[in-house]
């Protein structure tokens, strides 16, 4: 997977991409690229942003700055990108990322990640050059750096040689395998602690109750949720 994230602050991903499974990733393949779009602006002082038009707080990242980043780092028109990789702008009222939405994007070769700063972006450069959004959650950010690691982190921890042990992903919480709902509780060592039992049926070795168990309890999970 080819990930091209623009952004304001590209040191902000630096501890990010240290992280073990991201590491993983990128030495199975994956490649991510950080393009700071200030040094892309056509305008002089550096300048991305500007006044809203219509009155209002803030500032709002510029449509011809967007152009030019995106023109400069594929060599082509952006409104002709979205059909050559899916280009997904970062902002609050976007399409809620959940799994139908991580294993959609795990199996494209390529992904473009606006993130925005201020008020967000100018509306004519989510309609023009991008072919989604993507929310981390109904609340506001500084911007969309961490919901780009969000994405990211998701994303990335599908793709195989991410994860020590792949089949931990397998069945896990909204899986295939748990038929989207909450995972089941884990236990561990040691089984009693301070008079607090591990579930009689996980020490049993009853591999068919055990199974049973788990499911009924994902179920109930998800009843809750
Ligand atoms: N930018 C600011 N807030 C955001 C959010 N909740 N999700 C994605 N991008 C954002």
């Amino acid at each position: 997977m080819d990930i091209d994230i623009f952004t304001l602050f590209p040191e902000w991903f630096a501890w990010f991409s240290e992280q073990r499974h991201v590491r993983n990733a990128l030495a199975a393949g994956t490649n991510i690229e950080y393009v700071n779009f200030r040094d892309h602006t056509p305008l002089s002082g550096g300048q991305v942003d500007d006044t809203p038009f219509g009155g209002g707080a803030g500032m709002v990242l510029r449509v011809d700055v967007m152009d030019s980043a995106l023109r400069e780092h594929y060599g082509i028109d952006p409104v002709e990108l979205p059909r050559k990789r899916r280009v997904i702008a970062l902002v609050p009222g976007g399409r809620q990322l959940d799994e139908d939405y991580v294993q959609e994007l795990a199996v494209e070769p390529a992904v473009t990640l606006l993130c925005g700063r201020y008020e967000g972006f100018d509306e004519r450069i989510v309609e023009h050059f991008c072919s989604d959004t993507l929310s981390i959650g109904r609340y506001v950010l500084a911007g969309g750096e961490l919901a780009a690691m969000v994405m990211c982190d998701t994303v990335l921890r599908k793709l195989p040689g991410a994860l020590g042990d792949a089949s931990s992903a397998v069945e896990e919480s909204f899986s295939a395998a748990l038929e989207g709902r909450p995972e089941y509780p884990h236990y561990t060592r040691p089984a009693d602690y301070r008079g607090w039992q591990v579930p009689e049926v996980l020490l049993s070795g009853h591999h068919e109750r055990i199974r049973e168990w788990r499911a009924q309890c994902s179920r109930e999970r998800g009843l809750a949720g």
